[in-house]
């Protein structure tokens, strides 16, 4: 039996110092934004509320699918890092990047390569080009967590978001290859996968060409942010149903449009060849200040 826990999303705050250098760029939309709304949403103290919540359930893996920061500022990747560390060691916490990671563009060892140990597995990806950090594998008993990103740099006012013909080429054969040797397959990615699941504005560009292949290949779970919404969506596959979720911002108090912070739990076990997955989502009450369950099911009843 495995316990995975979802959280996504914390932008984490408050926002560092950021010179006028900096902000001489997309960065000022974000910056502004930032300054005068996300600032009151995302809260350090609801964030934290959550790890603990993590931290006694006792879960063995924890997914972290993106937006760790807001715009990219050098000093925001370090801050991310140890935030990262603070949750648990590089093994047991896998990460992928959304596009706020990637808002402008920042060379990568002061960026993203400082997470880069939460960014990777101990599974070989044939066929991945030298030097690349997605599609990566991490095993954790029969359960393999599938990791790509989707993180791109985009217009100001866009958050888009695409995996791109390589990522999508090594994923159709990662996902056959982990079916064939057994594994409970869980993709994670910040974008959610189908298209018509965010507006064109916030989409993931080659959401088609991804369903095709969620379609073909099958995946048990996968598991987004981006929307900071609580979604499922369920989509047919010939080796059954892929299960497609995504949680709120980690950080989020409720507001009139979203929902406040939650995170999910996922205990994945194979009982007499087959599949069971029982599903936990945990949300932030804010007049006790604490999480508390607020659906419990399973996936195949
Ligand atoms: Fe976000
Ligand atoms: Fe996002």
């Amino acid at each position: 039996m495995l316990h995975l826990a979802h959280l996504s999303d914390p932008h984490l705050g408050p926002m560092p110092a950021a010179g006028f250098g900096p902000l001489l760029s997309k960065r000022i939309t974000g910056y502004l934004s930032w300054k005068l709304n996300r600032h009151n949403v995302h809260q350090p103290h609801v964030l934290e509320a959550l790890l603990a919540d993590i931290k006694s359930a006792g879960v063995h893996q924890i997914a972290v699918t993106g937006d760790l920061v807001n715009i990219a500022l050098p000093a925001e990747f370090p801050r991310a890092q140890k935030w990262l560390e603070g949750i648990g060691s590089p093994a047991d916490v896998a990460l992928v990047p959304g596009n706020h990671d990637a808002y402008v563009p920042i060379i990568w060892k002061l960026g993203q390569g400082l997470w880069q140990p939460f960014m990777s597995g101990e599974a070989a990806v044939p066929g991945k080009p030298e030097g690349t950090i997605f599609p990566y594998i991490r095993l954790r008993r029969n359960v393999a967590l599938i990791g790509v990103s989707s993180a791109i740099e985009t217009f100001p006012f866009q958050a888009s978001g695409a995996l791109g013909a390589t990522q999508l080429d090594l994923l159709d054969q990662t996902l056959k290859r982990l079916r064939d040797q057994g594994f409970f397959r869980v993709l994670l990615i910040h974008h959610p996968p189908l298209p018509g699941q965010a507006t064109t504005r916030k989409a993931l560009k080659d959401a088609s060409q991804l369903e095709e292949i969620l379609k073909t290949q099958g995946a048990e779970l996968v598991l987004h942010g981006h929307n900071h919404r609580h979604m499922h969506e369920k989509l047919a596959s010939p080796y059954g149903p892929v299960h497609i979720f995504g949680v709120p911002s980690a950080s989020a108090v409720e507001t009139e449009h979203k929902p406040a912070a939650a995170w999910n739990m996922y205990t994945i076990a194979r009982q007499s060849g087959k599949w069971s997955c029982t599903v936990t989502i945990r949300g932030f009450n804010e007049k006790q200040q604490s999480f508390h369950e607020l659906k419990n099911f399973e996936l195949y009843p």
